[in-house]
């Protein structure tokens, strides 16, 4: 799938502006400060709905403005209008062919992959910066998942706010029992389809850096579901549905005198974690920064193949002033993979690190301002 046009009416620095663009490479050029980050920022909320750098969307509003428009028609089998619109005073509104539509049903029309020098935190940040990475890219090409997920966030909430009470009111320790079961239920689900997501992504992310190391590096990807506290999982034959709901509802009688003094929901996946390997050695600690990103890169391609498994087509790749970060042979490995595959979007504060071949088939804009040209 591509984007074929995108409109942004008073997004971020953006008064109005519409672009139509390359089924292939495109090349957004521009000086800090231009408006760069914030075109790619409008793409992806087309994908997830929201934004990926704000929880706030009244931030997304031109500063002198009321409400913010963002309009892309993307062409699949049968071209697909998207609309988002944000209003100062009225909630956001999805569109999907100009009918409004709920976020389950706008996630999933346009499928993107993110790669900014953000994602290195894929690698170096929290259990908590992996886990959402992750889920944006199940949500994506699963609503069900979506559904289960924001379910699952409801439960510990709520549970968490029961533990809370129970502290001073025992008596409703006896509602316990039916949010566990919801939450074991709900757990599971999530668990199960991780597992399967990170299987695949770890053969996926391992081939494509043996291909980008030279086959000096084995690169590794394995889940560590809550129950293992941050170990990577290796028995996988065990992990069926049964097998982790006993095993949830064991570890959540075993601590919950623990839960009712903290007045939190400790187990479950909402502790899940994922371990990045190089060589069986841990990346987060141990890994130079070129191997980081490498493992964050080999991650990005391997979830765009895993996409096009799932849905039969390639999502849209956007990179965000990734390219002088990389050394000559990413560079050239990345825009291999990315060639005529993929439609790509690229800014760059400066066109030195493309050679002449590569310009030569790409769609070049300038970003001044927010205007483009
Ligand atoms: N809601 C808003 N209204 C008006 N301007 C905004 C709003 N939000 C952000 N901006 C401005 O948009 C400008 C461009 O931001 P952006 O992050 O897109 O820059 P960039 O081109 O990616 O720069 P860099 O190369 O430094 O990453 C910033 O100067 C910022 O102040
Ligand atoms: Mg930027």
């Amino acid at each position: 799938m591509w984007i074929k046009t995108i409109r942004l009416e008073n997004f971020r620095n953006y008064k109005s502006q519409t672009v139509e663009l390359n089924p292939g490479l495109n090349i957004f050029v521009g000086n800090n400060a231009q408006g760069k980050t914030n075109l790619l920022e409008a793409m992806y909320v087309l994908a997830l709905s929201k934004s990926y750098r704000t929880t706030r969307d009244v931030e997304l509003i031109h500063h002198n403005a009321s409400t913010a428009k963002v309009y892309g028609r993307i062409q699949r089998l049968a071209d697909v209008d998207l609309d988002l619109n944000v209003s100062r005073t009225s909630p956001k509104k999805l569109l999907v062919n100009n009918k409004t539509v709920t976020a389950n049903s706008f996630v999933g029309n346009l499928h993107a992959v993110l790669f900014t020098p953000d994602s290195l935190q894929l690698v170096k940040g929290s259990p908590g910066d992996r886990r959402r990475f992750l889920d944006i890219q199940i949500c994506q090409i699963d609503p069900v998942y979506r559904n289960t997920l924001l379910k699952y966030e409801r439960v510990v909430r709520q549970r968490n706010r029961l533990l809370k009470e129970a502290f001073e009111n025992r008596r409703i320790l006896s509602q316990l029992p039916v949010w566990n079961r919801q939450l074991i239920e709900l757990g599971t689900k999530i668990m199960v389809r991780r597992y399967r997501v990170l299987s695949r992504l770890n053969e996926l992310s391992n081939r494509m850096h043996r291909n980008i190391s030279n086959s000096v590096e084995d690169l590794n990807v394995v889940y560590c579901p809550f129950f293992t506290k941050g170990d990577p999982y290796h028995n996988y034959d065990d992990f069926s549905p049964s097998f982790l709901e006993n095993l949830f509802f064991e570890e959540l009688n075993s601590i919950q005198r623990e839960e009712m003094l903290r007045g939190h929901t400790m187990v479950g996946p909402h502790r899940d974690d994922v371990c990045f390997l190089i060589n069986d050695v841990d990346t987060k600690t141990f890994g130079s920064q070129g191997q980081q990103r490498t493992a964050v890169l080999s991650y990005m391609l391997a979830e765009m193949e895993l996409m096009r498994e799932e849905t039969g087509e390639y999502p849209v790749v956007m990179l965000d002033d990734v390219m002088s970060e990389l050394d000559h042979t990413r560079r050239r490995f990345l825009l291999s993979i990315l060639n005529s595959k993929v439609q790509t979007i690229i800014t760059t504060t400066n066109m030195g690190s493309f050679d002449g071949t590569t310009l030569k088939s790409a769609s070049i804009f300038q970003i001044q301002s927010g205007e483009i040209h």
